[in-house]
């Protein structure tokens, strides 16, 4: 594609007229059922969203996590406001939500219904607002820096002409300790130059699709924690028509969900035991953390330092106890009693410090 002027234009042309809701689609790229069933609570939440929002949600994912009550959270590229209005209800009345977005027929739907949101949810005030503006440039749109708890984005960030500067922003107005979950296409080859200039396949969030390595390279880059894939879900181009020139070039998709965390600079922390408390909402025997980690309730696990800063650090440092863990030589006595103690119970065998990763007694494991 030629420049970032010409990519904005032709994906404001594409979401403000030439598809008008979700059944326009050609491909399945901004359309794909995400592979984890969301709690009820968020299905609740997604359930009440007025059926125009609903009929115009251009999502490939589920980009609503764990323990939100009470965030500031943005989302990047917000469309007509779906997740949004779910997160919002999330939220609470205490909790807020800001939504940006370039394409004016897009803000317009989501600006008609906050009023039928808020009054549906029971709230005195709004907690949902909708800025216009392009996610490379939020400072443009009045977002300063350190002011989000939380950034979700569905379906975008492939849309970008400047996916760095798009990590680089949500980095900055994101607060320390904060993160970014979102969900986006991910391609396992870069997509060549002339189908990247094809209009329909970039704004039905194929052509501007990245690879996962680079993802990982410019979160890296601009100061995340390693991204933690949460969910991947196979995504069909569609029509012959747009299927057939990407399989020939051997070119596949995934709609992938990401959680990436903003820590504090400081002295890299040792491997620790975590232990969950139980006291997220909706998790109370198991909080799934990413797609190889859940924490078991009152099981204590050996995590990585990264994992241990970023408990410490983000939202759900009130969710658990950190002690040290047990160091080598191991003490016999000690060994036998803790063995004896969970042999049965929840948490299996004896649980043992992996290199480099997180072994839970049951499934939870980290890179
Ligand atoms: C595939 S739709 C997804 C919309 C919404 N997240 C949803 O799930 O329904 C992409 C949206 O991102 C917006 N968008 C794309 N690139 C953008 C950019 N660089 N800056 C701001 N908004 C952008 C488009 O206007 C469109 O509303």
């Amino acid at each position: 594609m030629a420049d970032c002027d010409s990519i904005h234009d032709n994906v404001k042309d594409y979401y403000g007229s030439v598809i008008q809701k979700n059944t326009d689609l050609q491909t399945n790229a901004c359309n794909v059922a995400g592979s984890v069933k969301p709690p009820l609570s968020v299905r609740n939440a997604i359930a009440s969203v007025h059926d125009e929002v609903v009929s115009t949600f251009y999502g490939c994912g589920l980009t609503i996590p764990s323990h939100v009550e009470g965030l500031r959270v943005l989302d990047l590229g917000s469309g007509t406001g779906m997740d949004c209005f779910a997160i919002s209800k999330l939220v609470g009345e205490n909790g807020s939500v800001v939504g940006v977005d370039m394409t004016d027929n897009q803000l317009a739907v989501a600006i008609k219904y906050v009023g039928y949101h808020t009054k549906e949810f029971g709230y005195s005030k709004k907690n949902v607002e909708f800025v216009k503006g392009y996610i490379e440039k939020l400072g443009e749109a009045g977002l300063q820096d350190n002011q989000f708890d939380l950034i979700v984005s569905n379906c975008v960030v492939n849309l970008s002409p400047d996916k760095k500067a798009v990590l680089k922003e949500a980095y900055r107005v994101l607060k320390p300790g904060g993160e970014m979950y979102f969900s986006d296409v991910y391609t396992n080859k870069v997509v060549p130059e002339h189908l990247q200039k094809d209009k329909m396949l970039w704004g039905e969030c194929i052509a501007g699709a990245m690879t996962w390595q680079d993802l990982v390279s410019f979160a890296g880059e601009v100061g995340f924690a390693t991204p933690r894939l949460v969910s991947s879900t196979t995504m069909e181009a569609g029509c012959e028509a747009v299927a057939t020139p990407l399989k020939e070039a051997g070119i596949r998709f995934v709609s992938a969900t990401y959680r990436l965390f903003k820590l504090t600079a400081g002295a890299p922390a040792n491997r620790l035991e975590v232990n969950y408390l139980g006291n997220v909402t909706d998790y109370p025997d198991e909080l799934p953390f990413d797609a190889l980690a859940k924490f078991k309730k009152g099981c204590p696990v050996n995590v990585s330092g990264e994992v241990v800063q970023i408990v410490r650090q983000s939202r759900y440092s009130s969710a658990f106890t950190i002690k040290d863990a047990e160091e080598c030589p191991v003490d016999p006595f000690k060994f036998l009693t803790t063995a004896q103690a969970s042999s049965g119970g929840c948490c299996g065998p004896p649980k043992q410090a992996v290199s480099g990763g997180l072994l839970s007694p049951s499934t939870a494991t980290s890179h």
